[in-house]
């Protein structure tokens, strides 16, 4: 049994309430729901961005991965890059183009290069590795970061070579 509304504020007539909704109420509603929509990826997109490095490519024993040229790392700069599933840390010395692994040996965190102590840093309990060997300067971590094999093409390009 259909329930009955009345259709005008009088009462004078009714209408069927499985009536379809009006086309202002579904557009009102799709607008919510892309309104919505949008925020959540807006808020979690640069989030999961972060957490997940973009990745350059496989990076089996012998795979070469590029990443990057001389250009892209001035000297006495770093870049963190992805060598597949792994955040590598690339660094331009005065000794050459070196790499490391950018996962800090204390808890996980991904390290940086901190152009002003020359150092490499950990942000989450200030590990500082040294630039060149890896070694551990200061801070919690219990071992040096694993080097990354590294070859320098003679067009500039850089690639880390997978162990
Ligand atoms: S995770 Fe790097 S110092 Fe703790």
């Amino acid at each position: 049994m259909a329930q009955e509304i009345p259709t005008e504020p009088g009462g004078g007539g009714t209408a069927s309430a499985t009536r379809v909704p009006t086309t202002r109420r579904r557009f009102l509603r799709g607008l919510l729901g892309f309104s919505v929509m949008s925020t959540m990826a807006m808020v979690f997109a640069p989030v999961i961005a972060f957490l997940i490095p973009t990745k350059t490519g496989a990076a089996g024993a012998g795979d070469k991965v590029l990443a990057g040229t001389v250009d892209d790392i001035p000297l006495g700069q770093g870049k963190v890059v992805a060598m597949g599933s792994q955040p590598t840390i690339v660094l331009n010395t005065a000794q050459g183009v070196i790499a490391f692994s950018a996962i800090c040996t204390h808890l996980g965190c991904i390290v940086a290069f901190d152009s002003g102590s020359g150092l490499i840093v950990c942000p989450c309990h200030d590990g500082r590795f040294n630039a060149t060997t890896g070694a551990v300067v200061s801070g919690p971590p219990p071992a040096p970061l694993p080097a990354v094999k590294v070859s320098v093409e003679d067009s500039g390009e850089i690639f880390l070579i997978g162990s």
